[in-house]
């Protein structure tokens, strides 16, 4: 009798040992299951904000640095630090090999450089070359690499952190050669990437952080790390099918391409 009574226990998941509300997950266990995003170029900047941002607010969070060593404030969010370069395979390879078999929600392609050529005269092909591998390249090989990952996750979306200057229907003030090409050319890569994985449900885009008070946006800049990614989430919280393919502002509003 205690037996049949044990087993009736169990079956409606009313609690005891061994029975499915204490220890096997459940569909409501799933629901509450921590988010996971990677973040790349997290070390500092927008990156490090995101994962303050994503860690208060309970996610997993993977960000990635090309220094782990020198990541220190990185590390204090509570974040998982991963190496990476986003301009080199093996370092690009290695995170894909650590990285096997674990479902990201969310992949935030967010490491960028500048551009030291504000004028066609003064053109510095080097330093253009450089920007375009860290800024488009780069996010396209990541993405290749852990797409099995955002495929594995409920999230399914990919974002990439471009710019204003890459809006080419925007541009009236030319100058800033290698930058606005690199982030171009990354918004075409991401409005590829929304219509080629529509079908699997993902939900890719474009986001423009605005002019932010990082390395990158020098002092001057009107917006705190704090104030555009708190305006990012919020426009990351409402992404859905009908948003992919997007090109969209720190404050939701969207960009021309
Ligand atoms: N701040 C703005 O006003 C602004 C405006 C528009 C767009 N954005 C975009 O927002 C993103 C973040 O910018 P930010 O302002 O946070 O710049 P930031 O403070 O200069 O930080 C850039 C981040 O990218 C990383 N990075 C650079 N090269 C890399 C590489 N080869 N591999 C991996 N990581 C690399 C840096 O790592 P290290 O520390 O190792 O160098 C750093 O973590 C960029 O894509 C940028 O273009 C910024």
């Amino acid at each position: 009798m205690r037996m049949l009574i044990l087993l009736i226990t169990m079956f409606l998941g009313l609690g005891g040992a061994g029975a499915p509300g204490a220890g096997a997950p459940t569909s409501s266990d799933e629901a509450r299951a921590p988010r996971c995003v990677l973040v790349t170029g997290a070390n500092r900047g927008l990156g490090l904000e995101f994962a303050r941002q994503y860690r208060a607010a309970g996610w997993n969070v993977i960000g990635t640095t090309r220094k782990p060593a020198a990541a220190d404030e990185l590390r204090a969010t509570g974040a998982e630090v991963m190496q990476l370069d986003v301009t080199d395979a093996e370092s690009i390879a290695k995170l894909a090999r650590e990285l096997a078999g674990r479902p990201i929600d969310l992949l935030i392609n967010n490491a960028g450089v500048g551009s030291r050529t504000p004028t066609i005269e003064g053109l510095d092909a080097k330093s253009a070359e450089r920007v375009l591998a860290v800024n488009l390249l780069g996010p396209m090989r990541v993405t290749s690499a852990l797409l099995p990952n955002v495929r594995a996750g409920a999230g399914k979306q990919i974002v990439a952190i471009s710019s204003g200057l890459g809006s080419i229907a925007d541009n009236t003030s030319g100058r800033w050669y290698g930058y606005r090409e690199s982030k171009a050319g990354l918004n075409m890569f991401m409005r590829s990437l929304a219509a080629e994985l529509r079908g699997e449900g993902f939900v890719c885009v474009v986001l423009s952080p605005g002019w932010v008070r990082t390395d990158m946006g020098g002092p001057e800049a009107p917006l705190s790390p704090k104030q555009s990614i708190t305006g990012m989430r919020r426009v990351i919280d409402g992404l859905d099918a009908e948003k992919s393919g997007h090109f969209y502002g720190h404050d939701g509003a969207e960009i021309p391409w």
